[in-house]
């Protein structure tokens, strides 16, 4: 029995990369949420292993800790260039998971880089919509959102309110163009998450001035479909997930997430 263990682990040493090959599972990349780092993913980076074996998963270095405060668009360049190697040595593609914050930085990198060949991009519990409720600092000054004060919002957002297309710029077709390159948008979140307010926002849902939710089909930059999210979803490109009983900091690290909702997305 143990003679057997140890065969078949170094057949998986031996063959794990040739084995990633033929059975054509692409490079999967994981950018990391605000005060995290790759320490977190550890769990993640072993069920994709073992779901998919021989697998190249790169759990991005970059900004953990207290450097994740930094600003989304220098984040966006540090990642960017580290990711860039990555991609160009994958034929095929590859795959993005990013979690929480980290899902902005994505959008951000998809948006602004006009030859990436992400395939899917896994969107972990992360505030698409913007963020309600944590102090107005660093990096997250990039993503708050207040519905009581819209036009403050849409005057001091340089970050998501560029990528949402809701402060108009020159480059937004561009942006659009880049984003509608990735094959498939996997969105998760819940309700017991605890940190993403709304929760909704994992689903690009948000609150209105009143504080009711509007879902993201009625969002305006929905219906406008400025940064391609309508088209995505006509094109049935768009899984969207809600799960309840996970909390913020376990949604990378639960079983049931992964195989129900991510391992499908990453062959
Ligand atoms: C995994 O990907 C990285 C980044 O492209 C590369 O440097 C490394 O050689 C790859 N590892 C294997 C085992 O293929
Ligand atoms: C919000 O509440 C105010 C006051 O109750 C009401 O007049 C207004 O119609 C509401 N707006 C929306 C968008 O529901
Ligand atoms: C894992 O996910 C399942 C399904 O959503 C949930 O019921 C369970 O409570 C979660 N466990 C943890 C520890 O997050």
């Amino acid at each position: 029995m143990r003679a057997s263990l140890d065969i078949n682990g170094l057949l998986l040493l031996l063959c794990g990369v040739n084995l990633a090959d033929t059975l054509g599972y692409k490079p999967v990349i994981i950018v990391h949420g605000l005060f995290d780092g790759p320490k977190q993913f550890l769990m993640m980076s072993r069920l994709i292993q073992e779901a998919h074996p021989g697998t190249n998963v790169s759990v991005i270095d970059l900004y953990d800790n207290m450097a994740s405060l930094t600003p989304l668009w220098v984040q966006v360049q540090g990642f960017k260039k580290t990711l860039y190697p990555i991609m160009q040595e994958a034929e095929h593609g590859v795959h993005l998971i990013c979690f929480s914050q980290g899902g902005l930085i994505c959008r951000g990198l998809l948006s602004t880089l006009p030859d990436h060949n992400v395939q899917s991009f896994i969107s972990l519990s992360s505030p698409q919509a913007g963020q309600y409720g944590v102090g107005q600092k660093w990096s997250i000054c990039n993503f708050w959102n207040d519905p009581h004060q819209r036009e403050r919002f849409l005057k001091s957002s340089n970050y998501l309110a560029l990528l949402n297309g809701e402060r108009p710029h020159r480059e937004m077709t561009e942006w659009r163009k880049n984003f509608l390159r990735i094959n498939k948008l996997v969105l998760i979140g819940g309700p017991d998450d605890g940190v993403i307010t709304p929760w909704e926002s994992s689903q690009f849902g948000f609150y209105d001035f009143n504080e009711t939710i509007v879902e993201m089909r009625n969002q305006e930059w929905y219906v406008r479909d400025s940064f391609g999210l309508k088209t995505l979803h006509a094109r049935g490109d768009l899984a969207l997930y809600v799960l309840s009983g996970v909390k913020h900091s376990y949604w990378h690290s639960n079983e049931t997430v992964f195989r129900g909702c991510i391992e499908e997305w990453l062959t």
